[in-house]
């Protein structure tokens, strides 16, 4: 049977789910192998010099890219969305008593050669600039950054981790995990290092529908254990999916979601992690 958890690529069809390997990610074909190193480790990026040329060519692409986010009807109805009741609520619960989110950005994808990617982080840029409540520091993480990339990413005032984390950050204080279309053993991941429920609590995520997981699902065992925890984790899921608004930002943003986990389950959390795992 062929696998049929996917995720969105950037024509809108719905690819092949399972983590592999390679510099862009979207349109890869399926590998065999569900899990890939899972284990936390130090990186360092392949190319280890910074081009002075192709950061100025990052720079100039990224202030396009930056202005037309900023000036789009997309970018209006993003804000109206974060802004509304019913989401501010949730970032509210989030913060409990914190006053800002700290940002972990993963699975960006190369910024140099791709425009979604660079659209992903101008948003995450203007989130900051927009909303007190979010952190100053922006934690990045991709294994495809190149040197110049991440010198790009530190001029921005953000702090390139230089240990891959497989996304298992446990959210100690609240936390904006921001993973647009990244895979979803990447979502699972960080499901599983935070599966109590004052850890849930203190995460907001920006990535793929967990909904559309669901809906997608299949027999296929490697994709059920790719997926688990997200199937598992739509109980306690409230969703609030982003409109793409026009075709300029369908690639980047498709199928994307913000979530927010619930707390006072405290009972059942466990129960039904030990039923389904
Ligand atoms: C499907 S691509 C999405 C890239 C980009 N966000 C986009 O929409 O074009 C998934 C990305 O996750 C990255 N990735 C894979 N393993 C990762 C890890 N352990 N931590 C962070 N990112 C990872 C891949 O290198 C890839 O760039």
């Amino acid at each position: 049977m062929e696998v049929s958890v996917k995720t969105p690529s950037s024509d809108g069809e719905w690819t092949v789910v399972l983590p592999s390997k390679g510099r862009q990610g979207r349109r890869r074909k399926p590998k065999p192998k569900v899990h890939q190193e899972e284990e936390q480790q130090p990186w360092k990026s392949d190319d280890l010099e910074v081009d002075p040329q192709r950061q100025a060519r990052l720079k100039q692409k990224m202030e396009i890219s930056m202005k037309k986010i900023e000036t789009s009807e997309f970018y209006t109805a993003f804000l109206e969305q974060l802004k509304s009741p019913e989401v501010s609520d949730q970032i509210r619960l989030v913060l409990g008593t914190d006053t800002q989110l700290q940002m972990v950005m993963y699975g960006i994808g190369s910024i140099e050669s791709y425009e979604s990617p660079r659209f992903q982080l101008s948003i995450a840029i203007l989130l900051k600039r927009e909303f007190d409540w979010v952190g100053d520091s922006i934690e990045v993480f991709d294994p495809v950054l190149s040197a110049t990339e991440s010198s790009y990413l530190e001029s921005l005032g953000c702090t390139v981790l230089s240990v891959n984390e497989q996304a298992r950050r446990e959210a100690l204080k609240p936390t904006l995990f921001f993973m647009p279309h990244c895979e979803a053993n990447l979502y699972c991941n960080l499901l599983e290092a935070n599966w109590r429920t004052d850890r849930l609590c203190r995460i907001a995520l920006f990535g793929n529908s967990f909904q559309m997981y669901e809906e997608q699902v299949s027999f296929d065992p490697e994709v059920i254990s790719a997926t688990k925890r997200i199937i598992a984790a739509q109980r306690i899921t409230s969703e609030f999916a982003i409109e793409t608004v026009s075709e300029d930002y369908f690639a980047a943003f498709h199928d994307s979601s913000w979530h927010f986990f619930s707390s006072g389950i405290d009972s059942e959390l466990p129960l039904f992690v030990s039923e389904e795992f």
